[in-house]
């Protein structure tokens, strides 16, 4: 038995390694000394099996237990940084300029960091640990933990389940949330092109004016998330782009729309793919224009599997407490690539508290190392509840 006291030492040192990572971020696919890093810690701990340079700069490594032959399970943490700029003021701010990790994905590593340290000295589990350290968990379709599945490394390293966990502002230091089904929603975005007839600003009857259209479908796009989706299940579609010309008496001859869809079923995928390409050529064709539309699919939901989950919940209650593991927390229609490993595998993504901190993505934001040894703490617990010796 161990509680957190157990993982104060190793904390020490994964404060160093996490601050080294905070001032030297590397965006997406570029995380080359990272993965230089993190491949020289492993191998300082007495792992001999990694492998580097899967999707540009991924690396999974294996621990075998020493309780016998049993499965492998995954454990993934995402080595990626912005394209932000600092404003933390903290004395290991990135040295990196308009780079910054604003996400906590410097946390993530130092975590499984130290929990390869201490899986690598104890073993005291059968099967196999496959340390999987992602690229480029931040970009749109094709992000690297798509692409770390699709270069096979499930088969290859014969992962039968897979867990990640991400750091969460606004949950307390030493405080769990996980919940089974969808964690986090589905990330799609999409463009239209509104094409009509421009002309002359005073002659609108001579035209076929693509902004008045634009307006309607704009609006179409709201009504149908709060007249055709059932109000009980999330849809989020959002406006966040629109262009047309410039000129104050130019009707222009095109109007573009873009923006992002959210939710947390896979069937809303479809339904708003059909039902947003219906909207905006019904109201075209209304009005005499014409609609281009793509739908473009990028992340999918975040869908955590019961028996893993409830392997994550009681990982967590016996390192925190059973008061200390909200089993329903509040899901997020934020988007993370780890549901590609998902899809691939049984598992379970879980939040673990980071306190008051700035908000994810702010360029306030810190990652506090109070949160290290019960990162630690849940990755060691994790892998000896799920593969007991
Ligand atoms: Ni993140």
């Amino acid at each position: 038995m161990h509680n957190v006291e157990t993982f104060r030492d190793l904390q020490r040192e994964a404060t160093e390694w996490r601050r080294y990572l905070h001032e030297n971020p590397e965006l997406d696919f570029q995380e080359h000394n990272t993965a230089k890093f993190v491949t020289e810690k492993l191998a300082s701990f007495g792992i001999n099996h990694i492998e580097t340079g899967i999707a540009e700069t991924g690396i999974v490594a294996l621990i075998q237990g020493e309780g016998g032959d049993g499965p492998t399970i995954g454990l993934r943490a995402d080595m990626d940084a912005l394209p932000i700029v600092e404003a933390s003021n903290k004395p290991w701010s990135s040295k990196n300029p308009g780079i910054m990790h604003a996400c906590g994905h410097d946390g993530h590593t130092a975590m499984l960091l130290g929990a390869a340290k201490y899986l690598a000295t104890t073993r005291n589990f059968k099967g196999s640990v496959a340390l999987i350290f992602q690229p480029a968990e931040e970009p749109e379709f094709p992000s690297g933990g798509f692409r770390m599945v699709q270069e096979g490394i499930m088969d290859r390293f014969g992962i039968s389940q897979v867990f990640g966990m991400h750091i969460y502002p606004g949950i307390d230091i030493g405080k769990f949330g996980i919940c089974p089904g969808p964690i986090m929603g589905s990330q799609d975005d999409f463009d239209i092109v509104v094409k009509g007839k421009g002309g002359h600003a005073a002659g609108p009857h001579r035209t076929i004016d693509p902004v008045v259209i634009a307006a309607q479908i704009i609006l179409g796009l709201q009504c149908l998330v709060s007249r055709k989706t059932d109000p009980l299940e999330s849809l989020v579609i959002s406006v966040t782009k629109l262009s047309a010309a410039q000129a104050y008496n130019i009707i222009p001859d095109h109007v573009e729309i873009s923006g992002t869809v959210r939710t947390l079923l896979p069937g809303l995928r479809d339904f708003a793919e059909q039902e947003m390409l219906a909207v905006a050529q019904g109201i075209a064709r209304g009005f005499g224009a014409d609609v281009e539309f793509k739908y473009l699919r990028s992340v999918p939901p975040t869908i955590n599997h019961s028996e893993q989950t409830k392997l994550a919940i009681t990982a967590a209650q016996d390192l925190v407490g059973f008061a200390s593991v909200n089993d329903a927390v509040k899901v997020s229609l934020g988007a993370e690539d780890f549901a590609y490993m998902l899809e691939a595998r049984p598992g379970a993504y879980i939040l673990l508290g980071n306190g008051p901190t700035a908000d994810c993505h702010n360029p306030a934001f810190d990652f506090d190392d109070e949160a290290l040894s019960y990162g630690i703490g849940y990755w060691v617990k994790l892998v000896e509840t799920a593969l007991p010796v």
